[in-house]
């Protein structure tokens, strides 16, 4: 796909004549389209992007730094490497290898206006516009804000809201993040208390995080009484900040029970994270072991601010072609890992991994301990809570099939492939 792009750039280069190619790429007609889908909810007055990206006039010095960014695959924020693994994502904002190569031709050529008659009309926001998963049926905030002070060491409070549920109800869609003092979050985490005291993990946020949205037909559970617990993690930055998160749902329709109630799992055993001072390119590995069937919905790498890359492997059970051997399939990587970016990446439902019982999934790190973050790259590091430690490990969430199930998904998958051979041999 790459190399044929590649192709066609290049004869259009070296043959100018060639139609659509050699047109003057404009900020009117090509670049605002693109900035209004991919970079305007963020980079606009109001929201979390340090510049609004909505006219000409705002763009124009911004030019260079965009061309550099989208060409790293900084912005808009999505870390996965397009390379390798899967690469179907239900929630992906990745731009397409097109719409880099117009922005950066459109930077290279001078980044001109072009015709304001072909501006298209701007791209209205509203409030939902800041939460991803839509409409939220139910909004709920901590009780209170909490103070952050300027200075100090970094805090995490457990502060449990009861949003009167008086019935059970299954969620379709679940979001949590700041409505106050996003700079001072870092991350913050949401459990269900349930009215017998057990506890479940029901989301992550980290600053810049998307939402969770289930696939149809699944969902989680929240019986009445449920109360919910906050887990923010709080990081002072210099000024005295009033900080608050609410956390939105979808709920299905009252009385309908989804067939498969969704996990999430801190999966990979990171305590013992192993960071020699001044080092670069410190590889962990951490292992989760599936007991039954699943199907995985999405993952979220997360490491701190030492972090580079990690990639996501299966190691298939008796999978090999000699008795007792095992498989190895890489899933993702992500290539530039960034702390500021906590990115839930959701799998599209035809490329969803379907593992087998006794399926180790296994998570590759990359840290760089050499350069001054958050401390002296002179330290040795380990696995802790602060944000001065270190972690290595994702947040995956699954459901568990019966066996019958997870056979007869594989043979819906098998046949789709075969479909998608024979489609792709008859053109
Ligand atoms: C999810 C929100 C979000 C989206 C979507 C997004 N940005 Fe950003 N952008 C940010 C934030 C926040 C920053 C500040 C730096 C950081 O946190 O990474 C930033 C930083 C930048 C910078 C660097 C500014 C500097 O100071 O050097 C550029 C350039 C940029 N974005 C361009 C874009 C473009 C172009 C797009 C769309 C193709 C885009 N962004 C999409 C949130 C976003």
């Amino acid at each position: 796909m790459k190399a044929r792009f590649l192709l066609v750039l290049s004869v259009g280069l070296t043959i100018p004549v060639t139609a659509a190619v050699a047109q003057d790429v404009t900020f009117t007609k090509d670049v605002a389209p693109i900035l209004q889908r991919s970079c305007q909810n963020c980079h606009r007055p109001g929201s979390i992007a340090p510049m609004p990206l909505l006219t000409y006039e705002q763009v124009r010095p911004w030019a260079r730094a965009i061309k550099q960014n989208v060409v790293l695959r900084n912005m808009p924020p999505w870390h996965i490497d397009p390379n390798i693994g899967i690469h179907e994502f239900s929630n992906s904002v990745a731009l397409s290898d097109a719409e880099i190569a117009t922005i950066a031709k459109w930077v290279d050529a001078g980044a001109p206006q072009g015709n304001p008659a072909d501006m298209p009309p701007p791209r209205k926001f509203d409030d939902n516009d800041r939460w991803n998963i839509g409409t939220p049926d139910l909004i709920v905030e901590m009780p209170q804000d909490f103070v952050v002070p300027a200075k100090g060491p970094d805090r995490w409070p457990n502060i449990v809201a009861d949003p009167g549920f008086t019935e059970d109800r299954y969620i379709k869609a679940v979001e949590l993040k700041p409505v106050r003092g996003y700079k001072t979050i870092h991350h913050g985490g949401l459990t269900l208390i349930y009215p017998d005291g057990t506890q479940a993990m029901i989301q992550e946020y980290g600053i810049g995080k998307n939402a969770e949205v289930f696939p149809d037909g699944s969902g989680r559970l929240i019986t009445a009484g449920t109360k919910i617990s906050f887990s923010p993690h709080f990081h002072s930055y210099g000024e005295e900040t009033m900080a608050n998160l609410a956390v939105a749902f979808k709920f299905y329709p009252k009385g309908y029970v989804p067939k498969y109630v969704a996990i999430t799992t801190l999966a990979g055993d990171d305590y013992d994270v192993d960071l020699p001072a001044n080092t670069d390119n410190i590889r962990t590995d951490t292992y989760i072991t599936l007991t039954k069937p699943t199907r995985v919905f999405s993952w979220e790498p997360h490491m701190h601010t030492r972090g580079k890359a990690m990639c996501m492997e299966v190691i298939y059970p008796f999978a090999g072609r000699r008795a007792g051997g095992s498989k190895v399939e890489t899933l993702n990587c992500v290539f530039n890992y960034k702390f500021n970016w906590m990115i839930v990446y959701e799998y599209a439902p035809d490329v969803q991994p379907l593992l087998p019982a006794g399926s180790v999934v296994h998570f590759i790190s990359w840290h760089d301990n050499t350069v001054k973050k958050e401390g002296d790259p002179d330290n040795w590091i380990g696995f802790g809570q602060r944000t001065i430690d270190e972690m290595s490990h994702a947040w995956l969430t699954y459901f568990f099939l019966s066996e019958e199930e997870f056979q007869q998904a594989v043979a819906e998958r098998n046949a789709q492939a075969k479909e998608k051979l024979s489609a792709s041999a008859g053109q």
